[in-house]
């Protein structure tokens, strides 16, 4: 192993950075080379690496995004889009990968694994939807962000007596709402992994404006549906009394200053990513399970579905939010 490359791949999430520095810093420590691949897969297959050594990383561990760039490449599931990477990677004499991103971007990884090339993943993704890790890198600092924003949401709410909608991002996932509406003492999660029960929702909103609260908080994660289109059924199926009103959060999720929890998780995930390309690991995510960093095999963790944590559903409805009803499998 003397010649490394990184990648950052799909959404952009608050900790990429502070990988990167850590990959670099690593690889350099223990004497290997180090390339940065800009722009994702797209920036391999136009053959876009840069040479990174300490000074290019100066920093970074404060910058949300990715400084080397990122896309979405959909092209990149076809073998001879594969082929073509992996023959760039050739010429270019790099002996390891590791790519920071979510779901689709590793199974790009294991992709070029399979024909033989070493490649490290480290979860990059807001949505904390990766089979196999507690967290990914990036989840801790777009929460810190939401429970910002809603915290705000709510001073405003409170004072016209309203209720409102929040739109929060996920894809399929409704972790992120689901954690937010906990630690934001909001009142109702609609969430993918429940089916929302609309009664029980007005029923709910009622029961506070007669009990004299003065603001409700309901966050939908986008993969229920648009927080327009859920807004509309609340008034017109569930007709609720109560002014409400719609927020939709969106990207700015993803551009928070990293936490320091995101900070210190990608650090220690970069590290470990170099070590184990240095010690001969080949096709493997690094994960963070109990606490504990370990690799879990690409076979083993990529196309599954990660559920929510079973404590965090618990508390949720032991505190009193309203998450909807269990979806018969
Ligand atoms: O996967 C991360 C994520 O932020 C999702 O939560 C969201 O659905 C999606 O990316 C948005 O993607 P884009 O930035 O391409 O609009």
């Amino acid at each position: 192993m003397k010649r490394i490359a990184i990648m950052t791949s799909g959404g952009d999430s608050p900790g990429m950075n502070p990988a990167i520095r850590s990959i670099t810093r690593t690889g350099l420590h223990k004497g290997l080379e180090i390339f940065g691949i800009r722009h994702g897969y797209q920036g391999l297959l136009d053959d876009e690496f840069i040479p990174l050594d300490s000074h290019a990383v100066s920093g970074r561990i404060r910058d949300a995004g990715t400084f080397l760039g990122t896309s979405r490449c959909p092209e990149f599931i076809k073998e001879e889009v594969q082929l073509r990477a992996l023959k760039i990677m050739e010429k270019r004499r790099i002996d390891g990968l590791v790519i920071i991103g979510g779901d689709g971007s590793l199974t790009g990884a294991r992709a070029l694994y399979r024909y033989g090339l070493p490649v490290i993943g480290l979860p990059g993704t807001i949505d904390n939807d990766l089979f196999g890790t507690d967290m990914g890198i990036g989840v801790d600092t777009a929460l810190n962000t939401i429970i910002h924003l809603v915290d705000m949401i709510r001073a405003t709410a409170a004072s016209h007596r309203r209720c409102f909608v929040v739109e929060v991002m996920g894809r399929g996932s409704g972790y992120l709402a689901l954690m937010a509406c906990i630690s934001t003492g909001s009142q109702v999660a609609v969430i993918p992994e429940f089916r929302m029960n609309i009664p029980k929702i007005v029923q709910e909103l009622d029961r506070r404006s007669t009990n004299n609260h003065n603001a409700s908080v309901i966050l939908v994660a986008e993969g229920v549906c648009q927080g327009a289109e859920f807004m509309q059924r609340l008034v017109e199926v569930g007709k609720v009394k109560q002014e409400v009103r719609l927020t939709v959060l969106g990207h700015v999720q993803r551009g928070g200053t990293p936490t320091h929890y995101d900070r210190l998780l990608a650090s220690r995930m970069g590290e470990m990513a170099v070590l184990a390309l240095i010690s001969g690991e080949k096709g493997s995510m690094v994960a963070t399970v109990n606490g504990k960093m370990q690799l879990r095999d690409f076979d083993d963790i990529l196309d599954r579905r990660k559920g929510l944590p079973g404590d965090a559903i618990r508390l949720a409805r032991n505190i009193g939010i309203e998450i909807g009803d269990v979806v018969e499998s």
